[in-house]
């Protein structure tokens, strides 16, 4: 089969004709229709931390092909049924397989069944970024989520997730929520998942953002309706939040960018007690910030595979409760995908794995917003503005 293999001494990767996987009891073989990137796919392609020969790629959606042996009948996964998912690629130093190449193996419970009324482009775009948020919003700072899982586990594994208030149904009547990159695909999945918390729940949720006024429309409008709106290329837009908040009052801030001096300045619009998520680490060196009151809380979405990851100089232990959490999030999907939970739009880019380095990785940079500099003239080269790259295999 063909796959898109990492060249580690070139900082490349090159499509290249590889064995097909074998898939082991627990496991679903698929073959894979659709592909969307992340800005860590070309991250770990420009700095790797695997060696040559690794598959690279993150997030697919396919057709069941076959069935291992111990994948329980009750999964309802038969030849020709459509999932989606995503598997680590290059981006840790640990052995595994990434998803960009026509065939792949993935443990059957960290898949969602696509529903009718979603298409596999669409369901391509979904798993990485909606995983992301969803440990967000509901694992990490434990809002309430609209399917059962143990928020106990979570907690027993990362006491420190508590400290602080928990906000609740009563007290404060009216929770602010900030989302800082609001037209990432991250934040469109973090404020659709603060909505449904809010209905789960019967708390009011007021939603702020930070995006650039384009997006404006698009993000008053279902199903994220923000309630504030500021632009992050204001200079002030953190004191614009806390005036809108009326000074200080933000419960809940979600970094969904996290550089340069955003957590800083995200933790300036935080109320006594107030808790943060981002989504890069203080090691990986995009952020500084040397007064925090609170330390945000950081999580990669690999927890959520419950494998060891070793990656950006540090280990992600293995987590039972992420994990645990990853597969009822994507049973939850299975079913609310499309209805509860809307995919985001797509940008379907030309070409098949061919192009993907060419052309969707030259448009995601380095994997820092900063280093997106792209600058061609077709069409589909324009920046990536509130929307997914997916391309078909
Ligand atoms: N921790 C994890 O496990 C994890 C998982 C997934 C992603 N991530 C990280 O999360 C970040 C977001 O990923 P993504 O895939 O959601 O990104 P994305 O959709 O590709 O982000 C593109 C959007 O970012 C907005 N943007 C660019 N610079 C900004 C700034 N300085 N302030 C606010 N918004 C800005 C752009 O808005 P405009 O077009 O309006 O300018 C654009 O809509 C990335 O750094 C990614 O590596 C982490």
């Amino acid at each position: 089969m063909r796959a898109l293999v990492l060249n580690a001494e070139t900082r490349t990767a090159e499509l290249q004709y590889v064995s097909l996987p074998v898939q082991a009891p627990n496991e679903l073989l698929v073959k894979v229709e659709a592909i969307s990137l992340n800005p860590i796919d070309p991250l770990y392609v420009l700095h790797p931390l695997a060696s040559s020969g690794r598959k690279i790629g993150s997030d697919f959606a396919g057709l069941v092909v076959d069935v291992g042996a111990s994948v329980p009948n009750s999964a309802h996964f038969k030849k020709g049924v459509r999932i989606a998912g995503f598997l680590q690629g290059a981006c840790s130093v640990n052995e595994r397989a990434g998803a960009f190449s026509e065939f792949l193996t993935v443990p059957w419970d960290l898949v969602w069944i696509i529903p009718n009324g979603v298409s596999t482009n669409e369901a391509a775009s979904v798993s990485l970024v909606a995983l992301t948020a969803a440990q967000a919003i509901w694992y990490r700072l434990q809002l309430k989520a609209p399917f059962h899982y143990e928020p106990k586990l979570a907690l027993e594994e990362h006491p420190e997730w508590n400290q602080g208030n928990a906000f609740n149904e009563q007290d404060p009547k009216v929770v602010n929520f900030f989302i800082y990159g609001a037209s990432t695909s991250v934040g469109l999945y973090a404020a659709q998942m603060v909505r449904l918390t809010a209905k789960a729940s019967g708390m009011t949720i007021r939603l702020f953002g930070a995006a650039s006024k384009a997006r404006w429309e698009m993000l008053r409008a279902q199903p994220y309706a923000y309630d504030y709106l500021v632009d992050y290329r204001d200079t002030n837009w953190s004191e614009q939040v806390k005036k809108l908040a009326d000074d200080s009052e933000i419960h809940y801030a979600y970094d969904c960018i996290a550089e340069g001096d955003t957590v800083q300045r995200i933790a300036s619009t935080l109320t006594r007690g107030g808790k943060s998520a981002i989504v890069r680490s203080r090691e990986g060196g995009t952020w500084k910030a040397d007064d925090l009151s609170v330390e945000p809380i950081y999580g990669a979405v690999w927890e959520g595979l419950g494998e060891e990851v070793q990656y950006q100089g540090f280990t992600v232990k293995q987590s039972p409760a992420a994990r645990g959490f990853s597969v009822a999030f994507y049973e939850w999907l299975s079913v609310a995908m499309g209805l509860e939970l809307k995919p985001t739009p797509v940008r379907l880019m030309p070409g098949g794995l061919e192009k993907v380095v060419e052309d969707g990785f030259q448009l995601l940079g380095a994997g820092g917003m900063k280093d997106r500099k792209a600058k061609r003239p077709e069409e589909w080269m324009r920046p990536v503005s509130a929307e997914k790259l997916v391309y078909r295999v």
